[in-house]
């Protein structure tokens, strides 16, 4: 939810954290601060209100703040409204209202996630004395840090080793102990955190991009384990305080890749970017015209025993799941159930233990979804995860996985990692139903050669933006959106309801087309409009009657549907097409214009495209 950034090095720390911060903003921008410190000094703590530009202000573009060692934060609220005193680093021992200035504490940090307990935790250290400032739980976190520390008296490993054991919930915490000057000290458990080394320097954040530019190569910190950091070197350690050996990881993003590279907005750049990040991902699998899931590592004797499948996924990577169990149900012949990870991760449902659950996450971090996960591996479930991020929780605990090269999204609104996820979908379903037996090797060759022809296609979508652009501005200040189709398209309309509501904030909702007329239809009024996916062939005809139904009732209608069916001018007020092409892989085309919508729209509404309110990137909680 937050992003976390960490130097120590030989250079000034500031404007390297505020760099690396700016990546992260995408994960929390309600607010953001600094803690440095210059040698033996005490530390300086400055936070800011609002967005990081307030803080790059208020220090000089981290000018202000002396020292080669630091930690920062940029925040997304979970506990305490946002403002200056809740933003982050938070200190053990006394300071002033806003949290700003010379810090004479044991402890000062910054913290990602959730610490469940800490009412409980609180209450304890209200009694031994603590005063609390801010509303957060992080303020909690890092006071018993303190407090472990002076009671034992036996240093970092022990206070931090100890604290680790007693909180609930997830974290990823940097810590700078007064006493150890020229250190910082990290500790993790299901938040994500990296730490890169350079040339005698040390860096820590939250996600890839922070550090790309200064370091590809990185230590992945595992649950419940800490770290000692000191320029150039980490020291890992588990909860019994003992050191454990790790590996430096090397990093094969370019960090052009997380830069907008000319466009206005990320989610633009994202969404060019899509038949790229669609190519490399079949390509990763498709090999002189065959599928080979090698590298997700899963055997044809598995493939054909499974009786079922489970798509579990939050969000955008919900409706990928929505998506393609039309797809795996028709040409694999196999059940498919799509669960969102909140619901699934509390259900007491029987689950068939020769199954496969297929989770998606673009981040891989997603906190209900890794608890889908790990839910499924505790029943003995084979799991699998369609995941973009390397290294990410899922794709570590995954028993498969199947990477996404969609390269790094900074927009909080997917796109590419959408559409990488969908074709990785579809590779699945392909090869599944071949080693099932349920396709000829004609069909088998057909498909995947229609999948090659996706990218090309996704680009020709992509070159009908004006007209979007136009329509978008006519329907910006429109109340309310419908979005129908069904099957495929209805899983199209999914997406396309949340590209638009969440980054242009207007009331949309999808509807399989059928049910519109059982109770949603009231809400149908004179200019309404109603955008309806018409894809899929056997379909159109039913879906273009529902949609009339509305029109009949004042609504205005979008068609979006393949060129060759140019009869819907006659019925509807505004028509966009894509490419025809295999119908069960063709709502990644249909997704494009609605994608374009949403951008539009949130544009000529004049918001921040890349960062929409209240949202984060990466949800780490619950
Ligand atoms: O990182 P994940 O793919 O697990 O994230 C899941 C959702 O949070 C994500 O798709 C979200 O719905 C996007 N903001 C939608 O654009």
């Amino acid at each position: 939810m937050c992003g976390i950034v960490g130097f120590i090095g030989k250079r000034q720390a500031a404007p390297i954290l505020l760099d690396g911060l700016s990546k992260l903003e995408y994960r929390g921008y309600d607010s953001a601060g600094l803690a440095v410190r210059d040698g033996e000094e005490l530390a300086q703590v400055v936070k800011a209100k609002g967005r990081l530009s307030n803080l790059i202000e208020k220090t000089d573009g981290g000018k202000a703040l002396k020292g080669t060692c630091g930690i920062g934060h940029t925040r997304w609220a979970t506990h305490g409204e946002p403002s200056q005193t809740n933003a982050h680093p938070h200190v053990s021992g006394n300071c002033t209202r806003s949290g700003s200035g010379t810090v004479e504490s044991e402890v000062v940090g910054v913290h990602n996630g959730i610490i469940e307990n800490y009412t409980e935790l609180k209450e304890k250290l209200l009694k031994h004395g603590y005063t609390f400032y801010s509303q957060t739980d992080t303020e909690v976190v890092i006071k018993l840090v303190d407090y472990y520390y002076k009671k034992y008296n036996l240093g970092p490993i022990d206070a931090i080793a100890k604290t680790m054991v007693r909180v609930r919930g997830s974290y990823a915490l940097e810590l700078m102990f007064r006493d150890y000057p020229g250190e910082i000290w990290v500790a993790r458990k299901d938040s994500p955190m990296i730490i890169g080394i350079a040339d005698g320097e040390t860096y820590v954040a939250s996600d890839v991009p922070a550090i790309l530019k200064y370091t590809r190569n990185v230590y992945y910190i595992g649950n419940l384990e800490f770290a000692r950091l000191v320029p150039g070197e980490a020291h890992f350690y588990d909860l019994n305080g003992d050191e454990i050996e790790k590996q430096t990881t090397e990093i094969k993003w370019d960090a052009e890749a997380a830069e907008k590279g000319g466009f206005e907005h990320f989610m633009m750049k994202e969404i060019h970017e899509q038949p790229k990040a669609v190519q490399d991902t079949l390509n990763s699998v498709i090999k002189d015209g065959a599928i080979d899931l090698s590298s997700v590592e899963i055997t044809e004797d598995e493939i054909k025993n499974f009786e079922q499948i489970y798509i579990v996924a939050c969000g955008s990577a919900w409706h990928v799941g929505m998506a393609a169990q039309y797809v795996l149900e028709d040409i694999v012949d196999i059940p498919v159930r799509v669960e969102l990870a909140s619901e699934f991760r509390y259900r007491k449902m029987p689950l068939n233990q020769k199954a496969l659950v297929i989770v998606v996450s673009q981040s891989g971090e997603t906190a209900d979804t890794l608890a889908a996960l790990r839910l499924a591996k505790e029943k003995g479930i084979i799991t699998m995860a369609i995941v973009n991020v390397v290294g990410s929780s899922i794709a570590r605990e995954a028993d498969k996985v199947f990477y996404t090269l969609a390269g790094p999204e900074i927009s909080v609104a997917t796109t590419k990692a959408y559409s990488a996820q969908l074709a990785a979908m579809y590779c699945l379903a392909v090869q599944f139903a071949k080693v099932r037996g349920k396709i000829t090797e004609e069909q088998y060759s057909y498909y995947i050669s229609e999948l090659l022809t996706l990218p090309e296609k996704m680009q020709k979508a992509l070159e009908d933006k004006e007209r979007i652009q136009w329509f978008a501005a006519k329907y910006a200040n429109s109340h309310d959106v419908f979005f129908v189709g069904r099957g495929i398209d209805y899983a199209v309309g999914l997406e396309g309801s949340l590209k638009l509501k969440e980054i242009s904030y207007i009331h949309s909702e999808a509807y399989a087309a059928g049910e519109l007329k059982h109770g949603t239809i009231s809400l149908i009024e004179q200019g309404t409009l109603v955008i309806g996916v018409l894809t899929q062939n056997e379909l159109y005809e039913k879906t273009i009657s529902n949609m009339l139904e509305c029109k009949s009732r004042g609504a205005y209608l979008m068609g979006l549907t393949t060129y060759g069916k140019y009869e819907i001018e006659d019925q509807v007020n505004f028509t966009v097409y894509v490419p025809k092409m295999d119908e069960h892989f063709i709502g990644s085309l249909a997704v494009i214009p609605l994608q374009l919508l949403g951008y539009y729209v949130s544009v000529a509404k004049g918001l921040d495209v890349d960062k929409p309110r209240n949202l984060a990137k990466s949800v780490t909680v619950e």
